[in-house]
């Protein structure tokens, strides 16, 4: 008999919400996708680099044009210095250095704390490498951290902390106060960090990013990971990246070698091509989805939907309880349904959801395609 990996654990909400949105003919904000295109100087680069020999393996840290600008991008950024040969790894999407940054460190029998609602790989991930996660809630409706029960929640076995800034769905942000707290819980022990910064480039209203790359002392226990695919509008290219200090990027690339070995090739060196050329295109990336956020709301603001203020991410949490009573699962299918458009029940994100009636909406979509999504929205 085959035995299940991962109990309890079906097909991830967003195939099912998509593929809901598909069948019913529904607008897809559900799944965290823009719904128009990377700049064209950018695929113009993919075509070049197609037709110009590019199209063998990569190396397994990525291409070191690719890794250069990575670096030179965090040290413009965060003021961190890294080596591009040394501390930086290409990877097929964010997820895969999610998976291979807890599979470096998870040890079977370890503890792995996670702030829900988090995004849904993380605990299979931990899983997989037998370790158990323990969960805090982020506290509603500010999705603060309660950092009395971080504290409560550290065991001789705690081996990792995954933290998500901005954070998918709550767009919110990590403060100082947030990194004054971590820094003092993780000293003198053995504790690394995964640093989820997948939307690193999209936070709103002059607020900051704070990277972990930012602290040294931090940073030298920390994997941070982000995702080309978020910041050029090309999740469907599947690339990403890590970084970490060289002894943690050793043992990440001892595991990753034997996972994928490398990464599309025409791509990172078209992207290592538009980072050294347009880094306006990240600077501006927070203004251009703060408009998408703002157009969002503005055109939300007539319904009976209860918006949670987002400051980053393109995602917008909206509290439907003035709307309905019904579970979150149940309001997004029958939103999908009768109303045609597509959405993700929060709970989802929750190991023990709290009795809250919220979904997510995703607003990296044409004006158009949001104006058409809200104008069936507003009547409900
Ligand atoms: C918080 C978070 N982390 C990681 C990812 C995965 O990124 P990628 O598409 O590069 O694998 C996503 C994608 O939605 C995300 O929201």
């Amino acid at each position: 008999m085959l035995r299940n990996k991962l109990p309890g654990k079906g097909t991830t909400i967003f195939s099912v919400m998509s593929k809901m949105a598909q069948d019913q003919g529904a607008i897809n904000l559900s799944q965290g996708f823009p719904d128009f295109d990377g700049p064209e100087a950018l695929r113009e680069r993919v075509t070049y680099h197609m037709s110009n020999g590019h199209n063998q393996y990569a190396p397994l840290t990525g291409v070191p044009e690719l890794r250069e600008q990575i670096a030179l991008k965090v040290l413009d950024l965060y003021g961190c210095n890294i080596d591009p040969d040394t501390e930086v790894a290409v990877t097929p999407g964010a997820t895969e250095a999610i998976f291979c940054a807890i599979t470096t460190v998870v040890h079977p029998g370890d503890e792995v704390l996670v702030f829900d609602p988090a995004y849904d790989t993380y605990e299979p991930n931990v899983t997989l490498n037998g370790g158990v996660t323990r969960h805090i809630a982020l506290r509603y409706p500010d999705f603060s951290i309660d950092w009395q029960q971080v504290r409560d929640s550290i065991t001789e076995r705690t081996r990792l902390i995954i933290l998500n800034t901005p954070q998918n769905p709550t767009g919110t942000l990590w403060g100082e106060e947030d990194i004054r707290q971590l820094r003092e819980i993780i000293a003198e022990r053995d504790i690394y960090l995964l640093s989820d910064e997948v939307y690193e480039h999209i936070y709103f209203d002059g607020k900051q990013h704070l990277s972990l790359l930012r602290y040294p002392d931090l940073a030298a226990k920390t994997f941070v990971i982000s995702s080309f695919g978020k910041t050029y509008h090309t999740t469907g290219w599947r690339i990403g990246y890590a970084i970490a200090p060289r002894p943690l990027m050793d043992e990440f690339l001892r595991i990753q070698q034997f996972i994928n070995f490398s990464t599309n090739a025409p791509m990172q060196y078209a992207i290592a091509d538009f980072l050294r050329d347009c880094p306006q295109h990240h600077y501006e990336l927070g203004s251009f989805y703060q408009a998408k956020r703002d157009l969002f709301c503005q055109l939300m603001a007539k319904s009976r939907f209860k918006l949670i203020p987002s400051s980053g991410t393109y995602f917008q949490l909206a509290d439907y309880s003035a709307i309905s009573d019904e579970p979150d699962t149940e309001f997004a299918a029958r939103l999908t349904r009768e109303h045609k458009v597509a959405a993700i029940p929060v709970s989802v994100f929750y190991k023990q959801a709290p009795d809250q009636r919220i979904v997510r909406f995703c607003f990296a979509k044409h004006d158009d395609t949001l104006r058409e999504a809200t104008g069936r929205l507003v009547g409900l």
